[in-house]
């Protein structure tokens, strides 16, 4: 019995519980007793506590307890680092010192019976400061350190990296461009706010929190307050939209522990949108020069990237801003050189696809230059410059559907309609622009664990401590155990979210469905061999019902040795369509079109909708996200959902099409996909600003294109 149900549309097991209320996020859960915790938090931005007073706090009512760094139990913080902590330096100590490091950091938590009580007094903590000059604006700041990188496989890497002799190449070349793009900061804004309830019984601490990797939060907070990992359970079924910002454990839910140890119950504390913007993390604003030399045939004989960004004072978060660079297309004179700029702000974070997505808008920003300053067609110029293998890794790609993107979201798109001239192209008094941009984002696969139990009825259990913070993971993992059972989805039951199921890696970098897929395959492979060998049966059902008792199994898997075979990444195409109003300056993206090749697609349906979504996002990126930084203070002025613009069901265009490009690779992973979470973001942003140049005959390269930059 074979039932195909990889491969098909199925719809959210979850949808249900999604769309009647009754999925429970973070801050829905309750806990017997719990209090409420409210943050005090730091106005400068660096500096100390002069004095800090909570007397009138705590005397008003159903006030708990206010705890400061002059009374906080001091916590052990041992060391302790997950995949997605920053490499270099040491996560902040929440109220274990006066030190200030950055604009909004926790100084203090007031707890209390209710919410607007702890809101209340949180406002009456005087503090005083004795403030120092801080660096908050990356303009004035010069990049000095050179970072470490992690590589798409695991290992570090040069921050500097070279394949011939890119200056000399440039120098000789017969067209180049040379120019700077600048994305600022991006503030993450998941629907669902961040959110912890710490309950301790005895040494034993439960904590339902929002997250994308529940055994991370488990081990950070073991750390922190030196206990065995084993003593913390991390609940979290459901995820409201997280796109990174849960994959650390952040200073909240630490403080939301600690409250509870001093409050002698449960506590609960939820960020406003306000607070996400100082302390769940963000894209880091970047600055990347990007050269290119070419040919008058348009073949590439320089790259040059020179970028930086802004990470923490106390950290040093960098992220993969020049790999693509390196392989995307062929050239045999490349260098790449990533620096870091420390300020005095919290650390930056993983962003849908965190390093790629800026890394491809210089890049492809960069090749439309190229392709306008050649008067060539800007998928041409991609085509002659299609590289063969991995020029930098010197490796074969696993599998690389590039110009098969190409050919199909060009067809479905018009392409050939296009007529070159910028300004060319018009609806009525609108100024139309088509343009296009590559994608890519690596495949991941890191080690994974899931169990899998069989019931004597003859249906199945299946358990790994996975997230889902959108994409479906429900979904997909209950399609690939029925799949390997060869049971129908109805009698499998999946469940994800808690750490003491099977460990997984981080629920992020497009890895969830190779790692946590391929360990939930091979568990149940596993226990179905087991039931039909028991059972004595070539029938799942029969031979469950012979055992007549629950069977289990569990699996391990990780990579084998294929990465120092292949280089392995997914590939895309991106095509948008913008009318740009020339009185108003005001830009709408009319059409995306998106083609990916990204190995087995699971389910179509959900894949379908997070390409949305990451084009949804790459508009976002191109027409409307900045936090703006006060360069005096490092304040978010509009650190909030009126002023800190993301796209609407109106900023949707009403045509976004999805081209899932066929493609078997049998070298990634046992299930044969690579994952689409973030390459659907990569290339969308370059597209669209490339779209308006070829409008409006403007190159704006400074993020977001806002309708002043056009007028
Ligand atoms: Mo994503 S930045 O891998 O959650």
């Amino acid at each position: 019995m074979n039932i195909a149900v990889i491969g098909q549309p199925i719809s959210r097991v979850d949808g249900r519980a999604k769309v009647t209320g009754r999925a429970t996020y973070a801050a829905e859960f309750s806990a017997p007793g719990q209090a409420h915790g409210v943050i005090v938090r730091s106005t400068v931005p660096k500096g100390r506590i002069g004095s800090i007073d909570s007397t009138k706090a705590e005397a008003t009512p159903g006030v708990i307890a206010v705890l400061t760094h002059l009374n906080a139990p001091k916590l052990p913080y041992r060391p302790h680092k997950g995949f997605t902590d920053p490499d270099i330096g040491e996560r902040l100590h929440v109220l274990q010192d006066d030190r200030i490091n950055h604009q909004g950091q926790p100084i203090g938590l007031v707890i209390a019976e209710t919410l607007e009580q702890a809101v209340h007094a949180a406002n009456l903590v005087d503090v005083t400061y004795a403030a120092e000059p801080a660096i908050v604006d990356v303009g004035r700041v010069d990049p000095v350190r050179p970072t470490m990188q992690k590589t798409d496989q695991g290992e570090r890497r040069s921050p500097e990296t070279r394949r011939g002799d890119a200056q000399d190449a440039l120098a000789a070349a017969e067209v180049r461009i040379d120019r700077t793009y600048v994305i600022p900061r991006e503030n993450h804004n998941p629907i669902e706010m961040h959110a912890t309830i710490a309950a301790w019984n005895g040494d034993q601490l439960t904590l339902w929190d929002k997250s994308q990797w529940v055994s991370n939060v488990a081990e950070e907070i073991a750390s922190v307050f030196g206990i065995p990992a084993e003593n913390v359970q991390v609940i979290s079924p459901f995820v409201g939209g997280a796109f990174g910002s849960g994959l650390r454990t952040w200073p909240h839910v630490t403080l939301a522990a600690l409250g509870a140890q001093v409050a002698g119950r449960p506590v609960k504390v939820m960020l406003s949108r306000r607070e996400m913007y100082y302390g769940t993390g963000y894209r880091p604003h970047t600055v990347q020069r990007v050269a290119l030399g070419a040919a008058r045939d348009g073949r590439l004989t320089a790259t040059i990237q020179d970028a930086y960004q802004e990470t923490s004072a106390y950290e040093e978060y960098s992220e993969a801003l020049t790999n693509a660079t390196r392989f995307l297309h062929s050239c045999p004179n490349v260098y790449t050189r990533h620096r870091i700029a420390p300020m005095n702000v919290h650390t930056p974070t993983y962003m849908r696809a965190p390093g790629e997505v800026s890394n491809i808008f210089a890049l492809e920003s960069a090749m439309d230059e190229l392709a306008a300053a050649l008067e060539m067609d800007p998928v041409e110029l991609r085509l002659r410059n299609e590289p063969e293998r991995d020029e930098f890794k010197n490796l074969p790609f696993s599998s690389r559907s590039t110009r098969e993107c190409y050919r199909a979201a060009a067809e479905r798109f018009g392409w050939s309609r296009r007529t070159p001239e910028p300004g060319s192209m018009r609806d009525d008094r609108l100024l139309i622009g088509w343009g296009m941009a590559t994608a890519t984002y690596p495949m991941n696969f890191a080690p994974a664990a899931a169990m899998a139990r069989l019931l004597p009825d003859g249906t199945a259990e299946v358990m790994s401590a996975a997230s889902d913070m959108g994409p479906g993971t429900w979904t997909s993992m209950t399609q690939v155990a029925a799949d390997a059972l060869g049971l129908p989805m109805e009698r499998v039951k999946f469940t994800l979210g808690d750490s003491r199921f099977p460990k997984t890696p981080p629920h992020g970098g497009s890895m969830t469905m190779a790692s946590v897929g391929s360990a939930v395959q091979a568990a149940c492979l596993k226990v179905r061999d087991e039931a039909l060998a028991r059972g004595g049966a070539n029938d799942l059902a029969e031979a469950m019902q012979r055992v007549g008792q629950p069977l289990e199994a569990s699996a391990n898997v990780k990579p084998g040795g294929a990465g120092k075979r292949f280089s392995m990444h997914a590939f895309g195409a991106v095509f948008a369509e913008v009318a740009v109003d020339p009185d108003l300056g005001e830009t709408r993206v009319r059409r995306i079109v998106g083609a990916y090749g990204a190995g087995r697609i699971v389910n179509p349906k959900t894949t379908r909708s997070q390409c949305i979504g990451g084009m949804i996002g790459g508009i976002g990126m191109a027409l409307m996200e900045h936090a703006v930084v006060d360069p005096r203070n490092g304040r978010v002025p509009n650190g909030n959902l009126a002023e800190y613009a993301v796209p609407v069901h109106a900023d949707a265009p009403p045509v976004m099409d999805v081209i899932l490009v066929e493609e078997e690779d049998p070298h990634v992973n046992p299930l044969g996909v690579k994952g689409v979470g973030e390459i659907a973001m990569v290339g969308v942003a370059p597209a669209i600003t490339n779209a308006i140049y070829h409008a409006t005959g403007k190159r704006i390269r400074e993020l977001p294109v806002t309708p002043d930059k056009l007028l």
